[in-house]
């Protein structure tokens, strides 16, 4: 069941979805799942803010998130591990030790069980999405199967193309896989936000919200989760008939 809203600009769109995580943030000692990539910035700036002017402490929350490259370092500069720390961890009291990020080195295989096992043991409050141009959630890529958990997944071209930009625009730095929680995982979630801004993202926003519920887009089992709020640009939103 989506709820959409759909603001002016990234900022108001980031600006929303904090409202929703400080909802959630004052329930207690909520578990978060978290994501990476451009969508969630400027949520992450949100949080960060209102940690140095509110004082709320992440001293008692728990995070896991969505995904890693295979085959670089933790301490490589465009690891998630990496970018979760220099855009939220560094700048929060949140415990180490509380921080869950998928390990994309050693045996693939153990590690991926493992991380699902740990997830098990606790119930996601909150899910932070963003989508893929290829209808990707997390590194769940085009074919990926509904009830798949946490596993490793060849990247699309597509995918690999899009992320360049983190890698001096160069595809062939891009890792060709990752580690990722699988859609069953993330279904699990209780409340799940899904941030996507930019023209590049309509068409996978459209095939999420209104196209049939296929592995085609992996994003549109989303359909059948009770409470995702879906949040929107306008350039984003572009394509939804809802919108017409
Ligand atoms: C990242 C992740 C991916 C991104 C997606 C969009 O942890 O799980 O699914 O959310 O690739 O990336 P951006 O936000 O950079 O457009």
């Amino acid at each position: 069941m989506f709820k959409i809203l759909v603001r002016d600009n990234y900022d108001e769109v980031s600006k929303e979805a904090f409202k929703i995580m400080k909802k959630v943030l004052n329930t207690g000692s909520p578990v978060l799942g978290l994501a990476t990539g451009s969508s969630p910035v400027g949520l992450y700036k949100e949080m960060i803010r209102d940690h140095q002017e509110n004082g709320t402490s992440y001293q008692d929350i728990l995070t896991f998130n969505l995904d890693e490259y295979v085959g670089l370092p933790r301490d490589h500069r465009e690891s998630y591990w990496t970018f979760m720390h220099v855009n939220l961890f560094d700048h929060i009291d949140i415990p180490e030790e509380n921080i869950h990020v998928p390990l994309g080195n050693g045996d693939i295989k153990k590690n991926c069980k493992a991380y699902e096992k740990e997830l098990k043991k606790h119930t996601v409050d909150i899910q932070v999405l963003g989508i893929g141009s290829d209808g990707h959630i997390a590194f769940n890529e085009p074919g990926c199967p509904f009830d798949s958990e946490t596993h490793e997944m060849e990247l699309t071209e597509q995918t690999r193309t899009d992320n360049a930009r983190f890698f001096d625009g160069d595809i062939n730095q891009v890792p060709k896989s990752a580690v990722t929680m699988g859609l069953a995982s993330i279904m699990r979630a209780k409340k799940i936000i899904l941030i996507a801004t930019g023209e590049n993202k309509a068409q996978a926003v459209k095939d999420m919200i209104e196209g049939p519920k296929s592995v085609d887009c992996p994003a549109s089992i989303l359909q059948d989760h009770p409470d995702v709020t879906v949040l929107l640009d306008k350039p984003a939103a572009s394509k939804l008939t809802l919108f017409k």
